[in-house]
């Protein structure tokens, strides 16, 4: 039989931080109101010359390294976004040529902040059933894009940054072990941005009125949040054949501490074994659940053999929920061996990014086409 196993994780957030002080200069809040309300004290913000596309590339590329494997290895890509480079072609195409993917198929998924976990149950799915090997899943944002910086609602919440897994296949028990996933469409209008897709495209009126940014009915999004994050668990719990009793970690979607705390309580589990990281990262959508793996693994507490649920909700409306016994890193041995291999695959990507700004700015398209 063959298991789908996380066998490498990174993640890449942009340098730049901007701390609720400095949010309340722009709109009328205060550290205090966000902090009580959200838990959030600070989130990054990406540059200029960053992009969901670059984060994205920057946090597989350290995967890549966890796990051991050159991108040329990988079958699929998979990335997971509300912030996408553009409608089309897929973000995911940009990344698979960037790492130099050059085996993989590569798509985009879109399921809002629970993308993460649908993509990561597909991946793990298609390697159960036998026809791929290795799959990268990532999870990339950049929200800040898409924020009204007037609306004190919304800019309060949304960080950028990326995460990513590698799943690989293995006839040794253990990886991903079950997965729920679950949507309700009705629910669709409480998270949006209304213009800019086929039913509202983009004109000079759509952006006039704002309808290019996030629009969010905050308490809606909060009630279903804090009904769906314990159900959720306890389902894939519950198909995984286990209990909370068995469990080491909850890794839930960094939007709010406090529902986070309350699906606690709606587990009866103690908040020590909930991963917590928003107060320095913000809501980071479909990144945010990676994010907090990579630091939780980095700060030693989520080890080989750990049982964890990932679980999350989002727009769409969409939740789900995935255990996982978690594989641990390879041997330093393996690490080794490919370690020349993936420096030299990150100077790859940095080269290529600094030949399209080059290429755009000499000739435009043209320099576009010439690649071609
Ligand atoms: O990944 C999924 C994405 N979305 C979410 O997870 C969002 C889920 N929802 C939430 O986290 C919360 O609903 C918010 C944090 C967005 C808002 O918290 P709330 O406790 O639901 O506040 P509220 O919207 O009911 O607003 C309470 C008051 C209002 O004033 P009045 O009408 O009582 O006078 C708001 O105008 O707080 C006011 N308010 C603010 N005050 C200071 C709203 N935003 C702010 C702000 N600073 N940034």
């Amino acid at each position: 039989m063959t298991y789908a196993h996380i066998t490498g994780w990174g993640m890449a957030v942009p340098e730049k931080v901007l701390t609720n002080d400095e949010i309340s200069k722009m709109v009328d809040t205060n550290d205090e109101w966000i902090r009580s309300r959200t838990g959030i004290a600070e989130r990054h913000i990406a540059a200029e010359d960053e992009s969901s596309a670059t984060l994205a590339a920057d946090a597989a590329l350290r995967a890549l390294e966890v796990a051991n494997l050159k991108a040329s290895d990988l079958d699929l890509v998979i990335v997971s976004s509300s912030s996408p480079e553009h409608i089309f072609p897929a973000t995911a195409s940009i990344v698979q040529d960037t790492i130099g993917a050059t085996n993989a198929g590569a798509f985009d998924l879109s399921a809002a902040c629970t993308g993460f976990i649908f993509a990561t149950n597909m991946a793990a799915q298609a390697i159960r059933s036998g026809s791929i090997k290795n799959v990268l899943v990532i999870g990339t944002e950049t929200l800040s894009r898409f924020v009204d910086w007037t609306d004190r609602n919304t800019c309060i919440l949304f960080g950028d940054g990326a995460g990513a897994f590698v799943l690989q296949a293995d006839e040794e028990p253990g990886g991903v072990l079950s997965a729920v996933m679950h949507s309700d469409g009705s629910g669709a209008d409480l998270l949006t941005i209304p213009a800019g897709g086929s039913k509202q495209p983009a004109t000079a009126k759509t952006v006039n009125d704002g309808l290019h940014f996030i629009k969010m009915e905050g308490k809606g999004v909060f009630r279903f949040a804090t009904r769906v994050m314990a159900r959720a668990t306890k389902e894939t719990l519950e198909e995984a054949g286990l209990t909370t009793d068995d469990l080491d970690l909850v890794i839930p979607h960094q939007a709010n501490t406090r529902i986070i705390e309350a699906a606690a309580r709606g587990l009866k589990m103690p908040m020590d074994k909930f991963v917590v990281n928003l107060d320095r990262y913000g809501n980071t959508s479909t990144a945010s659940i990676p994010i907090a793996t990579v630091e939780a693994f980095e700060s030693g507490r989520l080890k080989a053999g750990d049982k964890v649920v990932f679980v999350g909700f989002g727009g769409g409306l969409t939740w789900g929920a995935l255990a996982a016994e978690w594989s641990g890193p390879l041997s330093a041995e393996k690490k080794v061996h490919h370690g020349r291999y993936l420096f030299l695959a990150r100077i790859r990507s940095v080269l290529l990014r600094a030949l399209r700004v080059v290429e755009g700015l000499l000739w435009g398209d043209y320099g576009r086409k010439r690649k071609l």
